[in-house]
């Protein structure tokens, strides 16, 4: 069997399709998800499968997975904390079925019930069953697993794997002309059998039709007191079927999560191969190792990522924008050529060669215009800043419409909040306000208008109007010499009016 090695560069989907009514290729599919564990080495209220990393839950990898296939049905046994497994399956993946498996008594007792969940338990085609937390899993490796299996007319394949340390897992017992004849688990295989490298990585393919009467003669009779899904191996043998076992070479794709130290391992190598997967397709990446982007997340050939930064959740990064260094970016859209460095961002649009930060905030709702500005030190929220408009310096940008070309001057506070409501503040197109402006809403201020510096703008600005409400300066003439005699500012102010003196003479 060839390996799967090509796999690696498939791409999961964006999100879970729905089940498509019949297989990809018309035979129809049926997949299980096994869900129903504990996970009880996660030390977490959040249970095993719902745990994160790329972005998605791990059952949300498999889903996806698992989608790509277009499988007529997919059942999903869910059991420890359900009521939070189940409706996160279902909002991943609309049209899933449901099976709930109140006691696990083991990986056959599962399956029973994910096909009794069936109006119409499947008769015909293939029946894939895949676990709930092996988050490295591709589409392409279940697809060609699942083509080898039809191609041989197997009643059971299985996706193994060979493997350095086989503790704890199923081994693959084959007879000396190679064909397999069972599945021995760990606590049952006898001192030849632990010796066995090839492993079960619990990824089986069964003839839906043999499945569904292998179901009902599993036995629990063995060390763990379980049903196995794994006896169906051996019963296929001695009804005289054909099974067949496929290694697959990228062993992580099937690999589990049962502690926070694995998640982690298994978090960052799925990140090293979406990052590589960028790389390929034309992005920079200047330091892999602090980038992090995840599996949602979209990007466009000759975008530039710098060291330290995060692209997270559906974020989409348009064609020779450069993002980073130290930037996190959460639902953000990027326009073509923009340049956002050293920025906290989320649900933000940023338009195309735009330029944001350093030190900018950019909270839900924030959207900036085509070669806009988000400048230094600044915080904006629930804003649309127009096209080539500049809040360039230390500014909170609250429930605000910049017109396009409008400059804020530095140090600009919307104060968009009276205690109880907030309210928007409006400026026109081409405005230039000055530093230190107070805008309380809801006011609004005209196009091509203008501001002093200082203003507390209260009420509407004109169209063209000059708001200025700070009070004329007055200069009290000789104050330090007189108000602050014997100080370092007094004896400056007399050294100034001295040399003034001597210049004057
Ligand atoms: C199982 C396989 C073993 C394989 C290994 C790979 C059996 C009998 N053994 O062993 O050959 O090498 O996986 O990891 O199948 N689950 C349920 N309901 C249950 C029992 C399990 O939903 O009643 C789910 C679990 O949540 C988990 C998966 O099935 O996602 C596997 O269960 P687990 O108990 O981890 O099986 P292993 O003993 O590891
Ligand atoms: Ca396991």
């Amino acid at each position: 069997m060839s390996t799967f090695d090509d796999a690696a560069a498939a791409t999961a989907p964006t999100s879970a399709a729905p089940p498509a009514e019949q297989g990809a290729d018309g035979s129809a599919l049926t997949v299980v998800v096994l869900a129903a564990g504990g996970g009880t080495r996660m030390r977490s209220k959040t249970p095993k499968v719902l745990h994160r990393i790329g972005g998605r839950s791990m059952v949300g990898h498999v889903l996806a997975a698992v989608a790509a296939l277009q499988p007529a049905r997919v059942v999903t046994v869910i059991g420890h904390q359900r009521e939070l497994v189940g409706p996160h399956v279902e909002e991943t993946m609309p049209g899933v079925v449901l099976a709930v498996q109140e006691e696990q008594l083991g990986t056959g007792h599962a399956v029973r019930i994910a096909l009794e969940a069936l109006p119409e338990p499947p008769s015909t085609g293939t029946v894939l069953v895949a676990y709930g937390d092996t988050p490295l899993l591709e589409a392409a490796t279940l697809s060609a697993f699942t083509e080898a299996h039809r191609a041989a007319g197997a009643a059971v394949s299985i996706l193994s794997g060979v493997v350095a340390s086989p503790f704890g897992y199923g081994r693959v017992v084959r007879n000396a002309e190679g064909h397999v004849e069972a599945i021995v688990e760990e606590k049952d295989a006898d001192d030849a059998q632990r010796a066995i490298t090839e492993i079960n990585s619990g990824i089986l393919a069964f003839d839906a039709a043999f499945l569904a009467e292998v179901v009902g003669r599993f036995a629990n009779d063995n060390a763990n007191g379980e049903y196995y899904l794994t006896d169906a191996v051996k019963l296929a043998r001695a009804d005289g079927l054909l099974v067949t076992a496929h290694p697959v070479d990228d062993a992580l794709q099937t690999e589990g999560a049962n502690d926070r130290a694995q998640l982690a391992v298994l978090g960052r190598e799925m990140n090293r191969r979406i990052v590589e997967r960028w790389m390929r397709a034309g992005v920079t990446v200047m330091d892999p190792a602090t980038t992090w982007i995840d599996a949602d997340v979209t990007l466009a050939p000759d975008v530039t990522v710098l060291p330290g930064t995060q692209l997270l959740g559906t974020t989409t990064v348009a064609e020779d924008a450069v993002v980073g260094p130290d930037t996190t970016l959460e639902d953000c859209e990027i326009g073509a050529g923009a340049r956002v460095v050293r920025t906290y961002g989320q649900l933000a649009t940023i338009g195309a060669g735009a330029t944001v930060g350093p030190f900018s905030y950019l909270r839900p709702g924030t959207e900036l215009g085509a070669d806009g500005k988000i400048g230094a030190f600044v915080e904006t929220k629930n804003a649309r800043i127009g096209e080539g408009a500049k809040v360039p310096h230390l500014s909170y940008v609250g429930d605000a419409e910049i017109g396009e070309g409008t400059n804020i001057g530095a140090g600009t506070i919307f104060a968009n909040y009276d205690g109880v409501n907030k309210h928007r503040t409006t400026v026109g197109a081409h405005a230039r306000t000055g530093s230190n402006n107070t805008f309380i809403a809801p006011v609004t201020i005209g196009d091509g208008a203008g501001t002093a510096g200082g203003t507390v703008v209260r009420r509407d600005v004109p169209p063209g109007a000059l708001a200025v409400s700070s009070s004329p300066q007055r200069n009290l003439e000789g104050w330090a010499i007189s108000r602050r005699a014997g100080t370092a500012q007094a004896a400056a102010a007399e050294a100034a009016r001295d040399a003034a003196a001597r210049d004057a003479e």
